[in-house]
């Protein structure tokens, strides 16, 4: 099996300057971060290691191959989650503008209406919630996630991840995970969504096209 080896991402200085969310809440949850770039990377030597006893051992209720595959899956999430969520504070939560908004006004009918789903469903999660392009049914949706990897939707690419597991807030919110909500869009930057959002271009549709870059 091929090994992709990651190396942990460098974010912006200002996360660890942020309006009501502390620095050391900040410096640990960036060791939770690196230990799922270390175990992603640990699993997948695992798995290039099998041998033909442990292949021949593959089970559905307990078996080396399910135990690694389904960890790869978490750690992987792990990382993938906290780079869209690290990546997008330390701004200075402003609205979003251009193409962004105006998807945003077509799916959810205003700015306000889609922040209101956005912490309801934070709420409502144990894990996470993604604002994500649905590029089969072409809207943004917000969708639901209890653990790094459950539960992704097929065709669903993340382009803003708020982290609602308690690291993420305990240590200066208390239980109030509401209150970490409304801090946490005080401190997002809107034009790294709305890059994101430009990134996952609908190319190969030529309807509904977001990107005005797009040459379809
Ligand atoms: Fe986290």
């Amino acid at each position: 099996m091929k090994i992709i080896k990651l190396e942990p991402k460098k974010f912006s200085e200002k996360i660890f300057q942020m309006k009501g969310i502390s620095k050391k809440a900040v410096e640990e949850h960036l060791k939770l971060y690196q230990g799922y770039v270390n175990k992603y990377n640990e699993i997948q030597e695992k798995l290039s290691q099998l041998t033909d006893d442990d292949y021949s051992k593959a089970n559905q209720t307990y078996s080396l191959i399910r135990e690694l595959k389904l960890e790869l899956s978490f750690a992987w999430g792990g990382v993938i989650n906290h780079e869209i969520y690290f990546g997008h504070l330390g701004g200075n939560g402003k609205t979003p503008a251009g193409v962004l908004l105006k998807q945003i006004k077509k799916d959810f009918g205003s700015f306000e209406a889609y922040k209101k789903d956005l912490k309801a469903t934070g709420i409502s999660a144990r894990g996470w919630v993604w604002t994500a392009w649905n590029e089969k049914e072409k809207r943004l949706f917000n969708y639901l996630g209890d653990a790094q990897n459950t539960f992704p939707v097929w065709y669903a690419k993340p382009i803003l991840a708020l982290d609602v597991y308690e690291h993420a807030y305990f240590m200066d919110f208390g239980s109030n995970r509401g209150n970490y909500i409304d801090v946490f869009f005080e401190n997002l930057n809107w034009q790294v969504v709305e890059e994101n959002f430009k990134k996952i271009c609908c190319c190969q549709c030529g309807e509904n096209c977001h990107c005005e870059d797009c040459q379809c």
